[in-house]
């Protein structure tokens, strides 16, 4: 059954605070239209531009994207270098429409091995939006899992800590001032986590879909909120536990 926004009543009290995606499926999108792989990547932009806005309206706090991860240098020299042009055009032109309509973005991640112009135009579009009070897009890049528990774990070294407790680490973490995702969404196909955000997402919630992200819209994102809403979260206790209103109907 489709699932339509205009057809369908979402239940906003279910709606996941925090979202983290995985927009994966750029690449096949392209080669099942004989384009470059780079179209793939182009179109995933807007379509990151649109989530940002079916979120927004939906109530989601953070929508958190995987954009580039610390594997993603692998890739042909040419390709990862459309990438950079192209996270480039979003910290400097997508930025300014993102501004407008009230988003704080965020970028986490290792911005050692970026550009000058990259890691000057990530300040710039941070600062520009900081005091925003809208849904905050937070783009990884250059980003893993690994390197963020290590980071953290090297901090906590630096200030002379021996031993060290959850709550030292999560704050350490990027993103430490967000809560920890509670919905997971891969497109593409592929059911893994790819070394996105291992310890944040202890408890959230998976989505997977065959949806290539090119082809992700308001509906498939409505989709994935509707399987959020009936999911029981438990925690380790068992249903008769919970408070009854997150008790599934
Ligand atoms: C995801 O799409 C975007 C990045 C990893 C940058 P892919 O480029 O991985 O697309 P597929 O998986 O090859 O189709
Ligand atoms: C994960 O996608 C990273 C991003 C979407 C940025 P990949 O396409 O790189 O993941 P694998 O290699 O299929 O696991
Ligand atoms: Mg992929």
């Amino acid at each position: 059954m489709a699932i339509s926004s205009t057809q369908t009543v979402l239940d906003y009290t279910k709606i996941p605070r925090h979202v983290a995606v995985i927009m994966d499926g750029n690449g096949r999108w392209a080669k099942k239209r004989f384009l470059p792989r780079v179209m793939g990547h182009k179109k995933g932009l807007d379509v990151l531009e649109d989530m940002c806005r079916v979120c927004a309206e939906a109530g989601v706090g953070y929508l958190t994207v995987f954009a580039f991860s610390t594997e993603n240098w692998r890739r042909p020299a040419d390709e990862v270098s459309f990438l950079m042009g192209l996270f480039l055009t979003a910290l400097q032109k997508k930025v300014l429409q993102m501004h407008e309509n009230g988003l704080r973005l965020k970028v986490i991640g290792d911005r050692s091995r970026f550009s000058e112009e990259i890691r000057q135009s990530i300040v710039r579009a941070e600062a520009l939006t900081a005091n925003n009070t809208g849904l905050t897009l937070t783009i990884a890049a250059d980003y893993g899992g690994r390197w963020d528990i290590l980071q953290a774990a090297n901090a906590l070294l630096q200030e002379g800590k021996t031993e060290i407790s959850e709550s030292d680490l999560a704050e350490k973490l990027m993103l430490s001032e967000a809560p920890e995702p509670d919905l997971f969404i891969r497109t593409g196909g592929e059911t893994r986590i790819s070394n996105f955000m291992l310890w944040q997402m202890a408890y959230a919630e998976f989505y997977f879909t065959d949806v290539l992200w090119p082809d992700f819209d308001a509906d498939e994102m409505h989709r994935a909120f509707s399987s959020f809403a009936g999911r029981e979260r438990r925690f380790g206790r068992t249903s008769e536990q919970l408070p009854q209103e997150q008790q599934r109907p």
